[in-house]
């Protein structure tokens, strides 16, 4: 069973989290390729999806909603898997919110996504540009501001369970 990782990442930790599940998946025996969406011009020849954003400005990436406009038909016709990485998580009603404020949809039903799996990202205030530090503090939807959030809230426990679960599944079927 072929699997493609596919993720967006602005800053690069969306795509150490699909590495690691890339890693975590070929340890149980799967074959795994991983992927900046931005380079996948084909999903022809996978079996099955894991597809990973982060948020920024309260939505995904673009490139990420390009990659599912492209390919969303093939990805409801495989056993496909998706989980996003942010900061906004971490709050007492984050994982509530996150699922109902950041998530379209529409348009994840239509690549037959229905379960989004949600982890803490990493933010690295000190990286970002000015344009990406006025969107964070202009469009900041917390009372806890992203200063208190400034750093490394990757759980790579739960990463790995979660990637686990995934090749449990397809090793099932
Ligand atoms: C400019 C900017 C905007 C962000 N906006 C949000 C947001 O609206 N909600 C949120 O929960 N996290 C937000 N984040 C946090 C990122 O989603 C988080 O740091 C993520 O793990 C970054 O992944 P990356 O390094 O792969 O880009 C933002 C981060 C940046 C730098």
């Amino acid at each position: 069973m072929k699997v493609l990782v596919a993720y967006a990442t602005g800053h690069g930790a969306t795509a150490e989290i699909g590495q690691f599940i890339r890693d975590a998946l070929r340890e149980k025996g799967l074959e795994v390729v991983a992927a900046n969406v931005a380079d996948v011009n084909s999903v022809a020849g996978y079996d099955a999806f894991v597809i990973g954003s982060p948020i920024y400005a309260n939505m995904w990436r673009t490139e990420f909603s390009q990659f599912l406009g492209r390919f969303g038909d093939t990805l409801k016709s495989k056993p496909s898997f998706m989980f996003i990485s942010c900061i906004r998580v971490l709050e007492d009603d984050g994982p509530q919110y996150v699922q109902k404020e950041y998530l379209y949809w529409p348009m994840l039903e239509k690549a037959g996504i229905k379960q989004v799996e949600v982890f803490g990202g990493k933010l690295d205030l000190k990286a970002t540009n000015f344009e990406e530090r006025w969107s964070l503090s202009a469009r900041w939807d917390s009372e806890t501001l992203p200063d208190m959030r400034n750093g490394d809230f990757r759980d790579w426990n739960a990463i790995r369970a979660w990637a686990e679960g995934i090749a449990n599944k397809l090793n099932a079927s």
